[in-house]
């Protein structure tokens, strides 16, 4: 399996993204889990990291606390889409496992200098501030990073929290430039995939079905992740769009993009935190990421039933 650590502000996507990863230990070795602040503070984010590891029996995955502000920005968060407690849904038991004394950002450096190079693979599933300040005080672990596979961004679908940017890279631009900039292979699920990955009525009652506490968990997480994105784009269900990450680790052949040049606005502020992708290379710009575009939502749907049932 591959070694991952996943940097992550729960979230009911990321919850989902997270009990994907430790259902699937033939394709990936969770190195640990790293909180952030973003869809909600950072006490609730570890907190959450920690009642999903619990909810999934899997109290030996190390839970560690990180950034509780973007580099140089005040922190938003999103309780409009992921409710107060950044996980509403059916009520989960406060967690009884500790959060570790280590802080996220050594915890990443240490890692990293202890595996072997090229061996572990980072997935961001929030704002990327974590990663960036590992990065700018450890340079030494950038050539070590195997891969990053983030959620974040938008090109053809543009914003959904401002008109031109996605609320991860929005939340914390200047460590997305760190990132982007950093030189290492990168694996973007931007809106563009994650709005063609929504859920179908016939899925969350499929979860509902099983019968289990994950499926229950994940049924009204949905449901509740719903109730603000059908209202506000039409559609027909919610988009799960960190679980996207995990399963392109599984089953790279769901997706399918372009290796293309993605640069990050910094300053501006009518388009602060937009990924100016460079889809139709335009620019002699070097590529920098593989910019995802599109899903085999039936593939992707067939997998999460499929690893969600194992609990
Ligand atoms: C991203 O923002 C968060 O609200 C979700 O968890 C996801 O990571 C989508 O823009
Ligand atoms: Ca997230």
């Amino acid at each position: 399996p591959r070694k991952i650590i996943i940097d992550t502000d729960p979230g009911q996507d990321d919850a989902v993204a997270i009990l994907l990863a430790l259902a699937s230990p033939e394709e990936v070795q969770v190195l640990g889990i790293t909180a952030v602040a973003g869809n909600v503070p950072l006490a609730l984010t570890q907190k959450n990291a920690r009642v999903i590891c619990e909810l999934a029996g899997r109290t030996e995955v190390p839970v560690f606390a990180g950034c509780d502000a973007p580099i140089q920005r005040k922190l938003v968060t999103a309780e409009h889409v992921h409710g107060k407690t950044g996980l509403d849904g059916i009520p989960l038991p406060d967690p009884q496992m500790p959060l570790q004394d280590q802080h996220a950002v050594d915890f990443l450096i240490e890692t990293l200098r202890r595996e072997a190079p090229g061996s572990v693979t980072l997935c961001p599933l929030g704002p990327l501030t974590n990663i960036a300040t590992a990065f700018a005080r450890a340079p030494d672990i950038v050539p070590r990073v195997a891969e990053i596979v983030l959620m974040g961004g938008a090109y053809f679908e543009v914003g959904n929290i401002t008109p031109a940017a996605e609320f991860n890279i929005y939340v914390d631009p200047k460590a997305a430039e760190i990132v982007f900039k950093s030189g290492v292979p990168i694996v973007v699920m931007p809106l563009d995939v994650t709005h063609k990955a929504l859920t179908s009525r016939a899925w969350v009652e499929e979860m509902r079905g099983l019968g289990t506490r994950v499926g229950q968990a994940v049924a009204s997480w949905t449901d509740f992740f719903e109730r603000f994105d059908t209202a506000k784009y039409g559609s027909e269900g919610a988009p799960l769009h960190d679980p996207c990450v995990i399963a392109y680790l599984i089953d790279p052949g769901l997706f399918a993009g372009r290796h293309i040049n993605v640069e990050i606005e910094t300053r501006s502020a009518l388009t602060l935190g937009m990924t100016v992708a460079d889809w139709w290379r335009v620019t002699d710009r070097p590529a920098n990421a593989l910019f995802v575009g599109s899903v085999d939502r039936d593939g992707f749907y067939r997998l999460l039933s499929d690893r969600l049932a194992r609990f």
